[in-house]
């Protein structure tokens, strides 16, 4: 880490000053870490400086050869994180859509063989090439508003070659996008056709075949699974969390979605990044997730799309201090989202989140959800450059418009990498 620079220093040794605008920096005390009539200095791909204006340093700035762009009173947020998408996959499920609308459950879709199982089908049959087309057409629309960092994951492959497949896709796209992409391997999403009915020779698949093979790859930084009666118990978790810990992978959880299994309070007893989806989570989970710091991934896209009734403990999360972070779980069969803003919305309007909490897990409680708190997140020096600039007269707007998109542009790792006003 280097040395925080002083002010003039900073402006003086600048690539590029954001001058003249409001931060929301998710630093310090004040709601949303606002900071008003302030800039901030960018080194190469890292933020150097970012302070409150006085005339002085107004009068070094306008003397400093740097890149400037003023701001004009508009505000600026970190680049905002989707930590939780499936959003590479092959095919479609609109048809699906349909079956629920004439009363067939997600469930019920999913034991008759559709459901996720539909999805690998699609998968396995697609190349590189048309699961890269479609995953980058969903992916800008997330950059497009704002996002400068997606977790993606495996798990709609099932089986060797179709879940490296994913995971070479998902690492090609790292190459091919103006933003970071984290990946995850989800080999324990659904019991694959090959292994039907036979859920723990399965997990032993995954152990014995896919993980040291990733391992070896460097395909997949974290390691996650569907804990559910139509996913994997909560022992078949614990034995593929324990392999993968074992070989250094971080680990994550879906988990309570449909029904209490106790995976939260595993996955966050091992020390999980995050448990996600959650709206079955019990008193215990909570407590147990409030002690070891893990971070509750609420998805209320998938929440709205599958008309779930049972909240997620909110209050009771909010109580115990467990960091909220958001996401849009981006995939074909719960939540077919490309907008981060409008789960936003859905936060609060669902879940009765507050505005700064739904941009606090977007923001920094998301960063924690991926293990990248260090780096991104917030705004603060040494942090990575990840910036949008929003044309909105507060930071609330972001939550409470609906359908609008105020990204006016994006730095990311100190290049703009969206300009909409020139
Ligand atoms: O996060 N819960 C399991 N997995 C996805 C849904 C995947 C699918 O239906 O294709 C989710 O909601
Ligand atoms: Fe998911």
């Amino acid at each position: 880490m280097s040395k925080s620079l002083s002010a003039t220093q900073a402006i003086a040794n600048a690539d590029l000053i954001l001058y003249n605008g409001h931060f929301m920096t998710f630093e310090g005390d004040k709601p949303y870490g606002a900071l008003n009539n302030a800039f901030i200095t960018i080194k190469a791909n890292t933020i150097s400086y970012i302070g409150v204006l006085t005339d002085n340093l107004t009068t070094a700035i306008s003397d400093s050869t740097s890149a400037k762009y003023d701001l004009q009173s508009r505000w600026v947020s970190p680049g905002l994180i989707d930590c939780h998408t499936h959003i590479v996959y092959g095919g479609n499920r609109s048809a699906e859509f349909e079956m629920r609308l004439q009363g067939i459950s997600y469930e019920e879709i999913a034991k008759q063989g559709g459901g996720i199982l539909s999805t690998v089908k699609a998968t396995r049959a697609a190349n590189h090439e048309s699961l890269i087309n479609s995953a980058l057409k969903r992916l800008r629309h997330l950059f497009d508003e704002g996002v400068t960092t997606v977790e993606i994951k495996s798990g709609y492959g099932l089986d060797k070659d179709s879940e490296i497949k994913m995971l070479e896709v998902i690492a090609q796209l790292k190459d091919q996008v103006p933003a970071t992409i984290t990946a995850t391997f989800l080999g324990a999403h659904a019991v694959p056709p090959e292994f039907k009915d036979q859920p723990d020779q399965y997990i032993d698949y995954l152990i014995a075949e896919l993980l040291p093979l990733l391992k070896e790859k460097q395909l997949a930084d974290c390691v996650d699974a569907f804990c559910e009666t139509i996913g994997f118990s909560h022992a078949q978790v614990k034995r593929l969390f324990q392999a993968a810990q074992l070989l250094g992978f971080n680990l994550k959880l879906h988990a309570e979605q449909l029904s209490d299994q106790g995976g939260s309070e595993l996955a966050a007893s091992m020390g999980a990044l995050s448990v996600d989806h959650l709206e079955f989570l019990s008193d215990s989970g909570i407590a147990e997730l409030a002690e070891r710091g893990t971070v509750a991934v609420l998805l209320p896209a998938a929440f709205y799309f599958l008309r779930e009734t049972q909240l997620p403990p909110i209050d009771k999360l909010r109580q115990q201090k467990v960091p909220m972070a958001l996401a849009t779980d981006c995939n074909p069969g719960s939540s077919p989202c490309t907008s981060l803003l409008l789960v936003l919305n859905m936060a609060c309007t669902l879940f009765r989140m507050t505005p700064e909490e739904a941009l606090l897990g977007v923001t920094k409680n998301a960063a924690a959800a991926i293990g990248r708190q260090e780096s991104i997140g917030s705004l603060a020096p040494n942090k990575l450059a990840d910036l949008v600039i929003w044309d909105i007269e507060q930071p609330a707007d972001l939550a409470y418009a609906i359908g609008a998109n105020p990204c006016v542009a994006v730095i990311h790792q100190g290049q703009w990498v969206l300009d909409k006003l020139t």
